[in-house]
């Protein structure tokens, strides 16, 4: 099925298509998942957050993922199907395309943050390759409000 998706960046003029589907598909919600938050993403790397879309209809999006690269780590985030397209290779597809773009930037090792409780998204992870690494917690600081 991943012969008749594109990849390609997303573009500033898809905010909201790309809130609407990260409300109906991905997993949690962030503190950046709103307008503000994604055309400052695109305006730092307009190459990190990575969609597929159907070959014959580019401009529809079915997954995402972001590959971010600050210069130091290789992190993922969003990574999200539409469920009425999952099981068909999108999510592996992003996954390797993103892992293709942190590798030609001289990334040496992708991590990601994933609920504890998401089975779902823990068999996508081992399936491309991710181990967890038990010993690491994540620590945060609101910056704001
Ligand atoms: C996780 C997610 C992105 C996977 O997308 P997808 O396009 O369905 O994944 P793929 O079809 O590429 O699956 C790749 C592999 O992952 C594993 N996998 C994915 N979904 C699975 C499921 N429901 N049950 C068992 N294994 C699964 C399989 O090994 C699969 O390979 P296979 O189909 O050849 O067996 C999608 O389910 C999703 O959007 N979930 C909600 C958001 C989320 O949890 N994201 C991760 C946040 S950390």
């Amino acid at each position: 099925m991943t012969d008749k998706i594109v990849l390609r960046p997303a573009t500033p003029d898809e905010i909201p298509a790309l809130l609407a589907l990260w409300a109906r598909a991905a997993k949690g919600t962030s503190i950046t998942d709103d307008a503000v938050g994604v055309a400052a993403l695109l305006a730092r790397d307009p190459e990190c957050l990575i969609v597929a879309a159907p070959a014959d209809d580019p401009a529809r999006l079915l997954g995402t993922v972001i590959a971010g690269w600050d210069g130091w780590r290789c992190h993922l985030y969003r990574l999200a199907v539409d469920p009425d397209h999952r099981r068909r290779g999108i999510g592996a597809a992003l996954l390797a395309a993103a892992e293709q773009r942190f590798t030609a930037l001289g990334g040496r090792r992708a991590d990601a943050m994933v609920l504890d409780d998401n089975a779902l998204g823990h068999r996508t992870w081992q399936a491309a390759g991710y181990q967890p690494e038990p010993q690491w917690s994540r620590w945060v600081k609101p910056l704001q409000g």
